[in-house]
């Protein structure tokens, strides 16, 4: 098959082309590298053996996105591309709004023109907003805290109003939980410039010693010790469950939202604690105030991938903690 992946040189993205390849599909990549490298290219064919078609170019640049779909005849879409940053959505809403949504408008109008009617989206658990109960499962009401989320959503709606008026299209929507680890080569992994958001890469941070400690934030939280829990899913679990994905939206016609994650829930305090003891490292840390926006628990029911897209998780913490630790030793 030629899969088109939008933001295929990202982290989940660059995952996800390795596992096509290797699936044996034909893999073409837009990504502006605007959160990512143009190294990404050449590691993705160290691991793989294969070089992807690649264009650099923003996908609200919507004539450029035609000119792909004339090169290329695509089969199905993966639809990665977006900016991701909860804490920079707050200060530039616009930003986000103008970016994740246009371009997303502009990919389903030239696949519509192509007729090109079958996509994966990249969604995300965020769209729970603060959950009342867990574990999380699809049918629960959605809402948001955040732009960044909010255009979660709202492409969400825009999906499920495309494919009323024309159920031809068939689309599967990806709600992921918390990605972390890379792949056993760590060639490819999680590196953000600058200070990270999330809690992994601040912990693989930490442990190399570029920060000096972790916050925590808060450890007042109704929880098994006060501190938050999320489900951590291994990024080469996660890119597999897009092959399943795949497969749904070439058999069936319908539109239909999975959870993307493994069921268990960690929090911060057993996040640290497995970390030092599986990469035998210190990771000093101490508890500050609580992040504003952040929910006390976040944990997937995954029962529905798995009935539906046969998707099972096969890595363990364990190795999650490993591979991130040993990408950035091998990419300080
Ligand atoms: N945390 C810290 N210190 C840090 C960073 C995080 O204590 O330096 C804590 C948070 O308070 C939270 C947990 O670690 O309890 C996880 O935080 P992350 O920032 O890693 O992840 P979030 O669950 O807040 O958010 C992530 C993505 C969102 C996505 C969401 C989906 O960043 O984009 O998962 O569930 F929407």
């Amino acid at each position: 098959m030629n899969i088109l992946v939008t933001g295929g040189m990202g982290f989940i993205g660059s995952h996800t082309v390795v596992e096509l390849l290797e699936n044996n599909d034909e893999v073409i990549i837009i990504d502006n590298l605007i959160n990512s490298k143009i190294d990404v290219l050449d590691k993705i064919e160290k691991i793989t053996g294969k070089k992807p078609a690649f264009y650099q170019i923003n996908l609200c640049d919507k004539d450029l996105v035609e000119k792909v779909f004339s090169n290329h005849q695509i089969d199905v879409v993966i639809h990665f591309a977006g900016l991701k940053a909860v804490g920079e959505s707050v200060e530039k809403p616009l930003l986000y709004y103008q970016n994740n949504l246009i371009s997303t408008l502009n990919l389903l109008e030239v696949m519509k023109n192509h007729n090109c009617k079958k996509l994966v989206f990249s969604s995300s658990a965020t769209v729970y907003g603060s959950p009342k109960f867990l574990p999380i499962k699809e049918d629960f009401p959605l809402s948001t805290t955040n732009p960044y989320g909010s255009t979660k959503l709202f492409i969400e709606h825009m999906l499920k109003d495309l494919y009323t008026s024309d159920p031809e299209w068939s689309i599967a929507i990806l709600r992921y939980f918390n990605p972390i680890g890379a792949h056993p080569s760590y060639l490819i992994g999680e590196n953000p410039n600058g200070i990270p958001n999330n809690l992994m890469p601040y912990i693989v941070k930490v442990a190399i010693k570029q920060l000096d400690h972790l916050n925590i934030f808060g450890n007042d939280y109704q929880t098994k010790d006060g501190t938050g829990v999320r489900d951590y899913i291994h990024v080469v679990d996660l890119a597999k469950g897009h092959l399943k994905a795949v497969q749904k939206v070439m058999t069936t016609n319908k539109i239909d939202c999975y959870n993307l994650g493994t069921g268990n829930g960690y929090s911060v305090l057993e996040m640290v604690e497995t970390f030092e003891q599986v990469n035998n490292i210190e990771v000093p840390y101490q508890i500050v105030a609580r992040r504003s926006g952040d929910i006390a628990q976040c944990y997937a029911d995954p029962t529905y991938a798995k009935q539906e897209l046969g998707f099972e998780c096969e890595k363990t913490l364990e190795d999650m903690v490993k591979d991130s630790y040993q990408y950035i030793i091998n990419n300080k």
